[in-house]
């Protein structure tokens, strides 16, 4: 049967996400989840649901209570709201929707592996315009022409951001539409939703690492109310399900949970960073829930290597010449506390 497969899908390896061990006793600093717990809310808005008779029929198609809730939430129009499952889902939503067959994705590199994968499924060509030093965006973009630009910001792995001037320059250079993609915003001090005013500008959120719901698959994007119609033909009918648009409505509506998490976070991402930096890391300034720790004096892919053979899982990462390291989840204190026992065993 695989001789039926378009030639793109047969040519392309496919997404590798960072591993999802079951093993409860494992260390796990690989995929940016938030080592804190969701707000209650949570559970009790999905038990809700659960109680009531209502699984029995289709969820809201475009999510029309999660877009209010969110709306009044983030301080923008709800109709501005497109729903999916996961940031991922918008995504391919956004990709589906403005590439064609052929067409081009550009962004910025080393960045988020999947926007390539995206370009090879939909049968496109990706390009990467490299980072200058210091993860900077280059003031004259180069690729203008693409179908689609995708910036994460801030970026993973480096944990950097590009300011929203630098944001709103890159958006007037372009003939096409540019996604922010910020999935890891909230451990920012800016966001760029004021941008998505601009005709060509999408800003995506996820739910998977601030709010700890990565399990839940929750994620939305804010454009124009009129674009967002335009995206809502191209995803699937009921793309998120009645769960996770109760469970994400509720978590919207916890800010404090969010920001206690958050703050907490910031405060271990400092330690891990100091830490890492006395044990010869060079740790890049991180905006994110993880930091990039490379260095020059020895290879750190049998750190990554040990540290797996000890239980804790970090993100080793190669980009070939543009160079690798380490990306490291800040997880809760002890387990940050372990990590840092077992690195300066091997320093
Ligand atoms: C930059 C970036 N965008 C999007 C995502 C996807 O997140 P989600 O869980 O919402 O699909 C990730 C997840 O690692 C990410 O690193």
């Amino acid at each position: 049967m695989t001789q039926f497969l378009r030639p793109n899908i047969r040519a392309m390896a496919g997404y590798v996400p960072g591993e999802q061990p079951r093993d409860d006793g494992i260390i796990k600093l690989n995929t940016n989840e938030n080592p804190y717990p969701p707000s209650p809310r949570v559970a009790e808005a999905i038990e809700r649901v659960l109680r009531s008779d209502r699984l029995r029929k289709y969820p809201e198609p475009v999510g029309t209570t999660f877009r209010q809730t969110a709306g009044r939430v983030l301080g923008v129009d709800p109709d501005a709201i497109l729903v999916g499952n996961g940031s991922d889902d918008i995504l391919t939503i956004l990709t589906r929707a403005f590439v064609p067959e052929g067409g081009l994705i550009v962004s910025p590199t080393p960045s988020y592996l999947l926007y390539r994968t995206l370009a090879e499924i939909q049968g496109a060509r990706f390009q990467g315009v490299p980072y200058l030093d210091g993860w900077k965006l280059p003031a004259k973009w180069p690729l203008a022409e693409a179908n689609l630009t995708l910036v994460a910001n801030p970026n993973s792995p480096s944990g950097t951001m590009a300011s929203l001037e630098e944001l709103e320059t890159l958006a007037g250079q372009l003939k096409g539409p540019l996604v922010v993609d910020e999935a890891y915003v909230d451990f920012a001090n800016q966001h760029a939703l004021s941008l998505a005013r601009l005709p060509n500008v999408v800003v995506s959120r996820t739910l998977s690492k601030s709010y700890g719901l990565a399990g839940l698959r929750f994620g939305f994007a804010v454009a124009s109310p009129k674009l967002v119609r335009e995206l809502a033909k191209v995803k699937d009918s009921y793309n998120c399900d009645m769960l996770s648009l109760a469970g994400a409505a509720a978590a919207l509506e916890d800010q404090e949970w969010l920001q206690a998490n958050r703050k907490k976070i910031l405060v271990t991402r400092a330690r891990l960073g100091k830490s890492l930096e006395s044990l010869g890391f060079h740790v890049t300034p991180s905006h994110a829930n993880f930091v990039w720790a490379t260095r020059r004096d020895r290879a750190v892919k049998p750190m990554y290597e040990e540290l797996k053979s000890r239980n804790i899982l970090v993100r080793y990462m190669d980009y070939g010449e543009h160079g690798n390291g380490l990306r490291i989840t800040v997880g809760a204190d002890a387990e940050i506390d372990r990590l840092l026992e077992e690195l300066r065993k091997m320093v």
